[in-house]
């Protein structure tokens, strides 16, 4: 009888390989470094130095090996982690979404280009709505 899907087991469809992920990071962030409206952010938190970046782009590579592989190499909470960044805006996700949607269509085939894009727009989503579209308060502050 054949064996039941894990529900670990990778979703199907396209799958990269651990070089197309570092050669995808390597010219997102390469961009990323170098933009006038995102590098300032990541100078700030990142680094401005080779070595900062190459500690940068190992996490992201576990994050993203996690994500497409569900190798489970990535121990982390990007939420926690963008909700520290004092000058995140949400008009910054559209410009990221951009810079990442172009290096996956540079590199790869549409329906691997697809599965990254697809990824990282629904994680980009969640992200934005919990650290900038919160809900108000159910009752108001009552006034001292
Ligand atoms: C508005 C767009 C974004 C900006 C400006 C941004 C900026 C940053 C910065 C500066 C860091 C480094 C923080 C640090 O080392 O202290 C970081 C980490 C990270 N970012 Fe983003 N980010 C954005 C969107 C995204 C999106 C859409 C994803 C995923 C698809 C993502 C995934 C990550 C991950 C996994 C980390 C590492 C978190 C950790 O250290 O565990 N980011 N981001």
């Amino acid at each position: 009888m054949p064996e039941a899907p894990r529900p670990e087991a990778p979703t199907p469809g396209p799958m990269p390989s651990e070089a197309d992920i570092r050669r995808l990071l390597a010219l997102f962030y390469g961009r990323v470094r170098h933009d006038c409206i995102l590098g300032p952010v990541f100078a700030g938190a990142v680094g401005t130095t080779d070595e900062d970046w190459a500690r940068h782009l190992a996490r992201i590579g576990d994050f993203w090996s996690s994500v497409m592989l569900r190798s489970g190499r990535y121990h982390g909470d990007p939420f926690s982690t963008h909700l520290r960044l004092p000058d995140l805006e949400p008009a910054m996700f559209d410009r990221w979404l951009g810079l990442f949607h172009a290096a996956c269509d540079e590199l790869f085939d549409p329906g691997l280009a697809g599965a990254f894009r697809e990824r990282a727009d629904r994680i980009a989503r969640s992200l934005r709505i919990g650290l900038f579209d919160r809900l108000p308060p159910v009752r108001p502050p009552t006034p001292a």
